[in-house]
């Protein structure tokens, strides 16, 4: 393993390794680098002016009043000094030249680089509807979208969500708990149905019924109505209007790759990349929801828009920079927490790319694990409010093996028997 005092890890040179995009990946990124043991310069730069922080509090437990603001940081404000991480915040990085191993600032600044790691992230897809611009009209991204959409959730406010993901889905949870009257409106038939196809999307659907949200799918948005500039309604496809005093939208989002495209790596999906994180310059890595990498478990490139990708991957790419064998080959993992459930989905299933779902447990009780399956063998598993079954579902999975659906849907043989 490389300590990064010489040799071409960075640092050895005199050139720190930079880290462009403050958030989970970056502060992710640069804590690995010293885990690591290097010694050399670190510059983590973001245009944020808040240090790293964690996103899925956002849409839950600050949203909702319960996590306090302190909480959401990946690190204590002196933690970056305390381990010589130069910490640049609202500063945006405007230009990479990998030939030249420079990034250029806004203010025309220049940093040169030995390695340079892109956790830039991602951003949300834009309502391109008439009227989309107006006041009341959020999106959820950082702290302060989920500030302003706090303020919004109070007892009886009509809030109308347009997308029926997951910040759509968890802020409906989160505006029904603060007492408003929510609508979600979704284009396709069924909530999050790309992810977890018909069978556990109907889960979804009946939870957020089940706590009086008005769900409306196969709708088409026209447009925003307003009045003195301030979002007033949603008006469908249809011809009806769903009056609305706030309009939050989550409609998903698009990687950041403007500066790998700009600077020339091979972009398709994300910022592609190999096993170890590298892109198609040598010294250039990217990791989180921009990066698009190879995963060997797979055999594919993958690119995965989830808090666990952004908290391991960094790490890969860490150790990878400073010249260690190091590979992603993490089972993707994502939870979500809605009204008074929890789950956990362990896997990766392309849509409609399995041939059944099976369940163990109680369907109806919400207490139960969901297997998708294809050829027997086990692609994903979900657990909702049952825990510490993340581990043998990630073994089912990583090993291939065909597995009986009888013994998998019975609670009584454990998981590693089946
Ligand atoms: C509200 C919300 C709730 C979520 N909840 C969950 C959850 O419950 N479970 C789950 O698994 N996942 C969840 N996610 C997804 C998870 O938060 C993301 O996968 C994760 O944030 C990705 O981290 P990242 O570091 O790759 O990118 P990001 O968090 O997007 O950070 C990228 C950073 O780079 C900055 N940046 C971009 N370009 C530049 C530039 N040129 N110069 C300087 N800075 C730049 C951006 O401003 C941003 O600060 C949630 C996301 C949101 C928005
Ligand atoms: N628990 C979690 O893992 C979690 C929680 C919050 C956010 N996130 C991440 O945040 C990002 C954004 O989440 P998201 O919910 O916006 O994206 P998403 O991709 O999960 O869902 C977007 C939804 O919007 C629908 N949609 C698209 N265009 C529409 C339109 N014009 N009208 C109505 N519906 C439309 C899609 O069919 C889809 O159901 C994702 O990367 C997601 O993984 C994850």
């Amino acid at each position: 393993m490389s300590t990064g005092t010489a040799g071409t890890a960075g640092g050895g040179d005199g050139r720190p390794i930079v880290i462009v995009g403050a958030s989970l990946g970056g502060a992710k990124a640069a804590e690995a680098l010293r885990a690591a043991g290097y010694r050399g310069g670190v510059v983590l730069i973001g245009d944020e002016h808040e240090r790293p922080y964690e996103r899925p509090p956002l849409s839950k437990g600050y949203l909702l009043g319960k996590t306090p603001r302190e909480k959401i940081y990946v690190h204590p404000p002196q933690w970056y000094a305390e381990h010589d991480v130069t910490l640049r915040l609202g500063t945006a990085v405007v230009a990479v030249d990998p030939a030249a191993h420079t990034v250029r600032l806004a203010d025309d600044g220049r940093i040169e680089y030995a390695k340079l790691l892109l956790t830039t992230g991602s951003v949300p897809r834009r309502l391109p509807v008439p009227g989309a611009e107006q006041e009341g009209v959020l999106y959820l991204r950082r702290v302060d979208d989920c500030d302003r959409i706090k303020a919004a959730l109070r007892p009886g406010a009509r809030v109308v969500v347009i997308g029926a993901g997951w910040i759509g889905l968890e802020t409906a949870a989160a505006a029904r708990t603060a007492g408003a009257e929510v609508t979600v409106l979704e284009a396709a038939e069924l909530p999050l149905l790309r992810v977890l196809g018909r069978e556990v999307a109907q889960v979804f659907a009946d939870l957020h019924r089940d706590h009086g949200v008005e769900l409306r799918f196969d709708v088409r948005v026209e447009e925003l109505t307003g009045e003195g500039g301030r979002v007033t309604g949603v008006r469908l496809a249809d011809g009806a209007t769903v009056p609305a005093d706030v309009v939050i939208v989550g409609i998903g989002i698009a990687p950041d790759t403007a500066l790998a495209e700009a600077a020339g790596l091979t972009v398709d999906n994300g910022i592609k990349t190999d096993e170890h994180l590298r892109t198609s310059d040598p010294d250039v890595y990217a990791a989180g929801d921009a990066a698009n990498a190879y995963h060997p478990l797979f055999g594919r490139h993958l690119r995965v828009e989830h808090w666990a990708n952004a908290l391991n991957q960094p790490q890969t790419a860490a150790r990878a920079m400073l010249g260690e064998d190091a590979v992603h080959d993490r089972v993707p993992y994502f939870f979500t927490d809605q009204y008074d459930l929890g789950m956990e989905y362990t896997g990766y299933v392309e849509p409609g790319g399995y041939d059944g779902v099976v369940f163990r447990g109680d369907v109806r009780a919400n207490e139960f694990i969901a297997f998708w399956l294809k050829d027997g063998r086990v692609l994903a598993g979900m657990n909702m409010n049952i825990w510490d079954v993340t581990d043998p579902i990630r073994e089912l999975i990583v090993s291939k093996r065909v597995v009986d659906p009888d013994r998998l849907t019975d609670p009584n043989v454990a998981l590693g028997e089946v």
